[in-house]
């Protein structure tokens, strides 16, 4: 690894788009005013556009707009910046491309480090890679990194060939694969919430847990990327990368040491003892959803197929639910039920761990309110850890109610919870590949949901079947009332 305070020269495809202005500009920026970021960096932003250094200065100083920081010169910080209009198909762009990375890593002594960022349309990134080898942009006295963006293929199969391009031009080790999920402080705050604390880990097993659930759900639709969602769907958008990512999380065994490559390792694992279902069984353990029109926050919002240049027949999922069994010695018998979806009532991502009763609780009966205790980890929006007990009630008999422990990351002393992009850009420039997808997470990953999507794919679903706002269609209920169960709804208010 390097140092704290990495020298760079970070190179930006898809300089001009949504995900650089929104989250790439910021964090850089956020990085350099916490002293995160040594003063030997600069940007190279690159994109089809015929932009200039000045327009390009100007949209990076709009993006950090509002930090309202006396200390910090924001057209200092914009001279890091330099624009290059660049055409992928073009060979001789790339030499003009070398010279400038060249000459910037002279001027802002960065050690011939370069960090290739690919941020752009996926259908190019293995051209890209290819091409950046083949000219020579790889080589270089420095370090090479590679960060890229999801979509990391569309299944098994197309992953595979764009992995395989890419390690034409890079090693596994240069290659951080973004999910953004992992660079979350909650969810990063996973393992030392289980391997930090003698309270948890003897209890996480299926002796002592009876169902684990993690929900992600949106309020927005999908707005204007309803072109690239609908070859998609919430299956492939969300729950192959990041709900399985942090399933694994949850799921994994302790690494023997802190280090990318035992927990990669122990990820793996757990991924691997995912039960695979036959496409015959999807239909028992899978719910699909499109959400139909409804009220959101007071307004009548469209149905999926109305509002977003999609096909207006779309068999595409929106909203997913699911009951995967690790079948491990750990696990067995232990329900982990995921959903995720768009247009729901809430923004939130939680994680409940839900815990056996005691097998004779004495504070049963109807004058008790005993409820399972439960441990919920709050993601987001809300950022903390909530656990749920069972205490006296204050009142003249010996009768229990359920109270809750809370701790809440965004308190007082908290205030400054870095950005996940920040996070995961500082640990790739300081070659920690902890937080980033390992090519064997992708494999697996994919191979369980090829399934599933294979399965859907040869039935067209009854859509839509839940209306904005609500929690999702009726039978993402029904599938833990099976099993004597309910999603617990533990967002704070
Ligand atoms: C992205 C998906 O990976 O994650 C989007 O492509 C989704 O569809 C987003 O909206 C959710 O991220 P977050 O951080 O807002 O929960």
């Amino acid at each position: 690894m390097t140092t704290n305070n990495p020298k760079a020269v970070i190179v930006i495809f898809g300089a001009t788009g949504d995900l650089a202005n929104r989250k790439l500009y910021p964090s850089i920026y956020r990085l350099y005013r916490n002293g995160k970021l040594s003063d030997n960096f600069a940007v190279i932003g690159v994109a089809r556009r015929p932009w200039t250094n000045e327009i390009f200065r100007d949209k990076v100083k709009e993006s950090i707009e509002s930090f309202d920081d006396d200390h910090i010169d924001a057209d200092e910080f914009a001279s890091h910046f330099h624009y290059n209009p660049f055409d992928i198909q073009d060979l001789d762009h790339y030499e003009k491309l070398e010279n400038l990375i060249n000459e910037l890593d002279v001027k802002h002594d960065t050690d011939g480090n370069r960090l290739f960022y690919f941020s752009m349309a996926p259908n190019f990134f293995g051209t890209l890679a290819a091409n950046l080898k083949s000219e020579g942009l790889t080589t270089t006295k420095g370090w090479t990194r590679l960060v890229i963006e999801k979509p990391f293929g569309h299944d098994y199969q197309s992953a595979k060939e764009l992995n395989d391009q890419i390690r034409e031009a890079f090693n596994e080790d240069q290659i951080y694969r973004i999910d953004h999920y992992l660079g979350k402080e909650m969810v990063q705050n996973i393992e030392v919430i289980r391997f930090a604390n003698a309270l948890f880990e003897p209890l996480w097993n299926n002796q002592y847990i009876s169902n684990i659930q993690i929900t992600s759900s949106e309020v927005l639709g999908v707005e204007e990327r309803g072109r690239y969602y609908d070859g998609a769907g919430a299956l492939k958008d969300m729950m192959q990368n990041h709900m399985l990512q942090m399933l694994a999380l949850i799921a994994m065994d302790p690494p023997i040491k802190l280090t990318p490559e035992e927990i990669r390792s122990e990820k793996v694992k757990a991924l691997r003892a995912l039960r695979v279902l036959n496409e015959d069984e999807v239909g028992q353990y899978f719910v699909r959803g499109q959400y139909d029109k409804g009220l959101v926050n007071g307004e009548e919002l469209p149905a999926y197929r109305d509002g977003n240049g999609v096909d207006p027949e779309s068999n595409t999922d929106t909203f997913v639910a699911a009951k995967l069994m690790i079948d491990n010695f750990r696990w067995a018998g232990v329900p982990f039920y995921l959903r995720t979806g768009k247009r729901m009532k809430q923004k939130s991502t939680e994680i409940v761990v839900e815990f056996k009763d005691l097998p004779m609780n004495l504070y049963y009966g109807k004058e008790h309110e005993t409820k399972s205790n439960l441990l919920v980890i709050h993601v987001q929006p809300h950022e903390g850890i909530t656990l749920h007990v069972n205490a006296k009630k204050g009142d003249y008999n010996a009768s229990s109610t359920p109270i809750t422990l809370s701790y809440d990351n965004n308190s007082d002393d908290k205030m400054n919870t870095p950005e996940a992009y920040e996070i995961l850009l500082h640990d790739c420039m300081r070659g920690d590949s902890t937080n980033f997808t390992h090519w064997d997470e992708v494999a697996l990953s994919w191979k369980f949901t090829d399934v599933i999507a294979k399965a859907w794919s040869q039935k067209k679903a009854d859509f839509p079947n839940y209306a904005s706002g609500s929690n999702g269609p009726k039978e993402a209920d029904q599938l833990l009332h099976n099993d004597g169960f309910e999603w617990w709804d533990v967002t704070p208010d």
